[in-house]
């Protein structure tokens, strides 16, 4: 298999690199990563056996796909070589905020660019990862990105026009999955438990109800249902959350971080 380069070694390009070694997809000898100042790509490089280079000649030349990973503000730090360099490469950008119009600017000889947006829990394998590209995918490109983008957990194509949307979903969904824990930990306490254990409580709670969802695919609302008898404790809670208008609350906060998506997307 042709080579992979990788633009940035940190952390979600370590995600992704562990990844196609554990699945297979690569050997090590076919990847390669540069990264900026810090340590990063002499770390990774040592850690799985991939190449580092800090030379982008060296880094392209044999490439067949490039996974852009630095930081969005970290773009314009490329040289101008680079358009050249990557004649012909298919490029996989996972910067967050990136348009393709930007990165075809980047890289205007490229193959074809995707935009990936993935999420945080995509560095343990269990993320999602929605993903646009500037032309139709052919086969072998599009087997190419999922094969790449799995490292990180389930993918799902989507349109340029959507991943705004997708960003607030999925993208900051992490941080509010994240401060639904923290409160329930919280309200464990003020309800006369140990933080820790009110803590333990919560997140296997979180999860554990995420897992029953995905072994038996009912709606949430099914599913909310099946545990609320008429008169229960769980009827009790859940009538608090519909009058504080817990639904309106997260509508607001997904079409809140979709606006700055498209406001940090407008530069
Ligand atoms: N973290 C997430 O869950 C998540 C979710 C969605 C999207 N993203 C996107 O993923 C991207 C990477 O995030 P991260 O958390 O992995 O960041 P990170 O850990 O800070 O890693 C950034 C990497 O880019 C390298 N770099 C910086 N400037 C460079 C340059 N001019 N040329 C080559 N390499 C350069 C850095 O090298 P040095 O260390 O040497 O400076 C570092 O290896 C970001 O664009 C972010 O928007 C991340």
């Amino acid at each position: 298999m042709a080579k992979i380069a990788f633009i940035g070694a940190g952390r979600m390009a370590s995600a992704i690199v562990a990844g196609l070694l554990r699945h297979r997809v690569a050997e090590a000898g076919q990847i390669i990563c540069t990264s900026a100042a810090d340590n990063t790509g002499p770390e990774l490089a040592q850690k799985t056996g991939i190449g580092y280079t800090q030379d982008l000649h060296e880094l392209l030349s044999d490439a067949d796909t490039v996974v852009l990973a630095c930081k969005p503000q970290q773009l314009g730090q490329l040289g101008p070589e680079v358009a050249e360099l990557s004649r012909k490469r298919l490029i996989i950008s996972i910067l967050a905020g990136t348009p393709i119009a930007r990165l075809q600017q980047v890289f205007p000889e490229a193959r074809n660019v995707v935009r990936a947006m993935p999420n945080t829990p995509g560095q343990v394998g269990a993320g999602i990862t929605a993903y646009a590209s500037a032309d139709e995918l052919g086969h072998e490109d599009d087997q190419m990105v999922k094969s790449i983008l799995d490292a990180l957990g389930e993918t799902v194509p989507v349109t340029e026009d959507q991943i705004d949307a997708v960003t607030g979903v999925s993208g900051s969904g992490p941080a509010y999955v994240f401060e639904f824990i923290a409160a329930l930990r919280d309200a464990g306490v003020a309800a006369g438990l140990e933080e820790e254990l009110s803590y333990r409580l919560a997140l296997n709670t979180v999860s554990g109800a995420a897992e029953l969802l995905k072994v038996v695919p009912e709606t949430p609302e099914t599913h909310r249902e099946w545990v609320s008898s008429p008169g229960g404790t769980t009827l009790a809670g859940l009538a608090v959350m519909e009058e504080a208008g817990f639904r309106d609350i997260m509508q607001r906060t997904v079409l809140a971080a979709k606006r700055r998506a498209e406001e940090l997307a407008q530069g």
